[in-house]
């Protein structure tokens, strides 16, 4: 958990737009803050902007035509832009992809193993550190042999997390971990983000579009709507807020609206009135 002397942010976001192709404007001033030592959620609908605002952190939009346009990303005060992505691997900063990405034709283990290739600590270090993601993962440990293509989605999941662990980061930027898992499985993913984060000291920046069990887990959250955070809070405010709970915690009958629907509706309505 977090305490009060641990509030350094180690990431910071400061009013970056994102335009794909020059033209197509996705993110529209985006801030936000990464405190050391926590579980931050980045939360939204489909098409939000998470997995953009990721990219943009652990530069990776070049390769989608993606810039960042304005604004800036620091990590510990320097400018991502700067290094690429395996310079901000080797700074501390690693990104699991959304949809997992596994190396289907290598072992449960290689692709963990895939995972210490920017490390120059030695094999000895590396062994260590395979056994401590077994102990995360137990799963992984009985499927380490499995060609990684057969596995389950949640035990590719279980991969990537675990890779991305090899890399001995400091921070984890994890896109949608939930997706296409059952609810158990799911719960049981959040469980080991928790533990990573408590054992290790791991920071985790997560997007979901599962705010129900992000807010459980995280200690602070974002919203994200068409390109722009709506709202923030710490996790547990966010749960008991009115609005968050009729638009993100499925405690509506009409499904999910956005806040945008709410606000042009109370235009409305002062407009009749
Ligand atoms: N490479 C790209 N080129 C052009 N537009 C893109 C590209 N990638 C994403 N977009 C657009 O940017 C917007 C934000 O997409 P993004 O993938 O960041 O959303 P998201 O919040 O991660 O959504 P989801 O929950 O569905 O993963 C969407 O309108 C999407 O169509
Ligand atoms: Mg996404």
């Amino acid at each position: 958990m977090l305490d009060s002397s641990d509030q350094e942010n180690l990431l910071e976001v400061n009013n970056i737009e994102v335009i794909y192709n020059h033209v197509i404007l996705v993110l529209k001033g985006v801030s936000l803050s990464v405190p050391k030592g926590g579980i931050t959620a980045l939360l939204g609908g489909n098409g939000a902007g998470k997995t953009t605002t990721l990219k943009a952190i652990s530069n990776l939009l070049a390769s989608e035509r993606g810039e960042v346009t304005k604004g800036n990303i620091l990590y510990r005060g320097e400018r991502v832009a700067e290094s690429n992505p395996a310079a901000l691997v080797k700074k501390g900063v690693i990104q699991v992809m959304e949809g997992r990405h596994c190396f289907e034709h290598l072992t449960v283990e290689e692709n963990l193993l895939t995972g210490a290739y920017t490390r120059s600590d030695g094999n000895a270090a590396i062994k260590r550190d395979l056994e401590m993601v077994y102990d995360y993962f137990p799963r992984l440990r009985e499927r380490r042999r499995s060609q990684a293509g057969y596995t389950s989605g949640g035990e590719q999941q279980m991969v990537a997390m675990g890779r991305a662990l090899m890399s001995r980061p400091e921070t984890i930027l994890l896109d949608e971990p939930s997706m296409g898992l059952a609810p158990q499985l799911v719960e049981q993913i959040f469980e080991i983000v928790k533990a990573v984060n408590e054992g290790e000291g791991v920071t985790f920046l997560l997007a979901e579009q599962n705010t129900n069990v992000a807010l459980r887990y995280a200690h602070y959250g974002y919203i994200l709507e068409n390109g722009r955070v709506v709202m923030d809070g710490p996790a547990a405010s966010l749960r008991e807020n009115p609005d968050v709970k009729e638009f993100y915690l499925g405690m509506s009958d009409e499904g999910r609206k956005s806040f945008r629907d709410v606000r042009s509706y109370r235009r409305r309505k002062r407009w009749l009135a």
